[in-house]
This record gives C-alpha cells, structure tokens and sequence, in this order.
C-alpha cells in the first residue's frame, strides 16, 4: 500500500488506474482506524477495483472548544491496518495541503437546514467543516464511489443532499455500524474511554433499542419517548445531549405513520461526546 502526502501524487495514482478504465472507491476518515472504518474500506472494495482511504482531522469541523487538539492521530498503526486490509493508498494530506489559503479564507460548501439542527445545534459550524472538507476530498480524487459510516447518519443525509444539489457525479455508499459486544458504537473516540466508561456508554444503544421496540410495539407518542430514554442514559451517568425521533428519508419530523425513523441519539461523558443511532423500519 503506498503512503501519499500530495494531492499531486494521489491525482497521479488515480490517473494511472482511469487509464486503464479501472475504477475508484474513496473512504474518507479522520485516522485511529478501528474495524468500523476497515469494514467500511472493505464493503468500498466490493464496489471498485481500487480503494483510497483518506485520512485527515479536519480542523474546520471543530469548533473552539473542541477536541481537535486531543483528537486521537495514530497513522502508523492506521497505514498497518490499511496494508493488512489490502487497500491501495492512503492518502494523509497536510491542514496547508488541503487549505492552502487558510483556514478561515477557504470557500465553504453549507447544506442548508439540516446542518443547524441535532447535532449541528450542538457544534455550530461542524456540518459545513463537513461538507467543505468532503467535497474538497470529492473533487481531488474524483471517485466512482464514496463510503460512510451509518453511524454518522446525520452527516449521511447532509452529504447525500451536498452531492445531489452540486450533481457531483459519485455514487455514495453508507455501511452499517460495528458495534462492541456491550453494543457500544465502535467510535476514534471510544479511545478516550476507561473500561468502565465504554460499559457506561452503552447505555445510549441500549436506550435507543427500547425507542425501537416502543416503536414496534405500536406507540408514537415520540416526544415522550424521547424524554424516556434520554432519562436513561442519564440514569447510566452521561450528560444526553438530545434523543431524537425523525423520518430515515431525510430527518424531518416525522407523522404518526412514517414508515422509517431513525432514532438518533448525542451524549456526553465526561469530555468524550458519543452518537449513535439506529433505522427502525414499521411493519405496522
Ligand atoms: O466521518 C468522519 O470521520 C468525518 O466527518 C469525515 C467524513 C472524514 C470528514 O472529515
């Protein structure tokens, strides 16, 4: 697998493959890969026939008082992993390659609406970090095919929207979540958590699996199962930031007879923010 810093020499590689006609997947990550990430690199192979992981912390989506600085950086042991999962590069550019007239005179992408709301009220302008990084990414590799984590639905449904209203010609791909055995959200910042606080935290899927088996069981009562199951995760110790209930489609309110909802749910412990949500699909 081959380490690439330049996005002269990504350009390069890419072409290499184009003129031959093969075809190209890019994952984009922000690093201390776990399986999660391997798996979403690994559902990108069954797509292409070549794979390039990005990895890059992208400091326009934190926001001041945030975890940029902390943020776990391991690209040794993620190019290991890389390599063992036999993609094809690596691609870990520099903050000045990426934005190389600055941080705060670049052009911005902005999804309207949805980047303002959950997690968006949370980190004001973390989804158009988002979004500007991903389709700066988009643009240099010009992929077939890009992955994502279903994990980060929310971010999922913005950049489905980013790509359809800029008529970026790739196809996106979400893969599902991996989860711990304790159904923990396997997360880079699962890192930061002791034992005992990844045993904690998985109070937020346990809480958003009893929201889906109120659902199946025929309540719609969503405002107050919300509250019931941000309650429990306060039970289990961590700050909820918010429990929501909305339409898969596109995260709207969702009527009394939508179909698919997601449950999406945001929880602090101790500094560690954690998310997670769950699709849930009506027989009913
Ligand atoms: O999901 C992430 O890790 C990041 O938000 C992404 C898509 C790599 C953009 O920096």
């Amino acid at each position: 697998m081959k380490q690439i810093h330049s996005i002269d020499e990504v350009r390069a590689a890419i072409s290499a493959w184009r003129e031959v006609g093969d075809t190209v997947a890019l994952v984009p990550t922000m690093g201390n890969l776990h399986k999660g990430h391997i798996s979403l690199a690994k559902l990108a192979a069954e797509y292409a026939e070549h794979v390039v992981v990005s990895v890059f912390v992208n400091p326009t989506q934190f926001g001041p008082n945030e975890d940029f600085d902390a943020y776990p950086r391991t690209l040794a042991a993620d190019a290991r992993k890389l390599s063992h999962a036999g993609m094809d590069i690596m691609f870990a550019p520099s903050v000045k390659e990426i934005y190389p007239r600055g941080l705060d005179n670049g052009t911005q992408v902005l999804v309207p609406g949805l980047s303002d709301q959950l997690c968006g009220a949370a980190r004001p302008g973390h989804f158009a970090g988002v979004t500007s990084v991903v389709c700066r990414l988009l643009n240099i590799c010009a992929p077939d095919v890009a992955v994502f984590g279903q994990k980060d639905y929310q971010q999922w449904i913005i950049l489905r929207k980013m790509v359809a209203d800029l008529h970026s010609p790739v196809r996106l791909v979400a893969g599902p979540t991996m989860r711990e055995k304790s159904g923990l959200a396997m997360s880079s910042r699962n890192s930061l958590l002791d034992d005992a606080q990844r045993d904690k935290a998985a109070s937020i899927f346990s809480a958003l699996i009893g929201v889906e088996q109120q659902l199946q069981a025929g309540r719609r009562d969503y405002a107050k199962l919300e509250d019931e199951a941000a309650g429990h995760i306060r039970d289990a110790g961590l700050e909820t930031e918010y429990v929501a209930i909305r339409r898969s489609l596109d995260l709207g309110m969702p009527e009394k007879d939508t179909p698919r909802l997601s449950v999406l749910a945001a929880a602090r412990l101790d500094k560690v923010r954690l998310i997670d949500n769950v699709l849930v699909e009506l027989s009913q």
